[in-house]
């Protein structure tokens, strides 16, 4: 059933003629797939279709997100980065991680940047700033309607002046509520127009979040990555891939730890916590 889709795809990247792409292998043997890779992006997912409970979408990828890790550590370099994307995307890391047990946890991870790219756009739009000059929104927790897409710490360039996002905005209500539920919604609002999910933008996010874990962010810049959870400062359990702020140097991330973190926030930041402990029960049992 993939074969159409996936031959589509090789002539469309012939297509882009990109300088960087040597050879394609169009397969659908994962263990030719992940041989000695680098860096794999797991895009395919199982759907939520007609009548399915989230407990069964859970099941149905745990399936998939099984037989990938184990062909990630069978035959993959220890070193891989994973970046999933397909969804529920922070509990399929976490299964593929679970079923790859010979590479470290910190190597899987899953895709928010598409959250904090959305947070960003719509807060240029709002204050008429342009995107690259909106910096440090932090997307919290799981990629769903639970995330906590949090301005607190962020700043923004507005006529030439540096601001924090909320003095810039300066309408609480609006940032706690309107703008939270846009970010949150946004997937759904893509789909209700299209009759399917986001693909250029997931597509970019996916770049942004590979390219900064492999070359690093900007110095004082952070972005968000959905990470393993064990020794974060926030008071989120252990075992869980949950989107954080992070920076990266030399291929690695990691955790920025200290931001100071108010009631609402502690509230939100609990409650996609609160999911995802729930996401892998269902999945994993445990
Ligand atoms: C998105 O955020 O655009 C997608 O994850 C939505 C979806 O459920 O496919």
């Amino acid at each position: 059933m993939a074969e159409g889709p996936l031959k589509g795809l090789c002539l469309e990247l012939q297509d882009g003629a990109f300088p960087l792409l040597h050879e394609i292998i169009a397969t659908t043997n994962t263990e030719e797939a992940f041989k000695d890779a680098d860096v794999a992006v797991l895009v395919g997912a199982k759907p939520r279709g007609p009548g399915m409970e989230r407990k069964d979408l859970l099941n149905e990828n745990a399936k998939i997100f099984k037989a990938q890790g184990e062909a990630i550590d069978k035959v993959a370099k220890k070193t891989i980065k994973v970046l999933v994307v397909g969804n529920p995307a922070n509990t399929n890391a976490l299964i593929a991680s679970t079923y790859a047990p010979s590479i470290p946890k910190k190597n899987f991870t899953a895709l928010t940047r598409l959250d904090q790219n959305r947070a960003v756009s719509q807060i240029a739009d709002r204050l008429k700033a342009r995107v690259e000059d909106v910096k440090n929104i932090v997307i919290w927790g799981n990629h769903s309607l639970t995330q906590y897409p949090d301005v607190n710490h962020g700043e923004v360039i507005v006529n030439g002046q540096k601001k924090k996002i909320r003095e810039a905005v300066a309408d609480d209500t609006f940032l706690n509520e309107a703008f939270l539920a846009r970010v949150q919604k946004r997937g759904g609002e893509i789909i209700s127009v299209m009759k399917k999910s986001s693909a250029a933008s997931a597509a970019s996010a996916a770049c942004d979040h590979v390219h900064d874990w492999w070359v690093g962010t900007k110095p004082g810049e952070f972005v968000s990555m959905g990470v393993i959870s064990d020794n974060n400062k926030y008071q989120v359990s252990g075992n869980l891939v949950y989107s954080f702020p992070v920076q990266c140097k030399n291929g690695e991330w990691e955790i920025v730890n200290g931001l100071p973190i108010d009631e609402f926030s502690r509230k939100k930041i609990k409650a996609t916590e609160d999911e995802l402990l729930e996401e892998r029960k269902m999945a994993l049992g445990n």
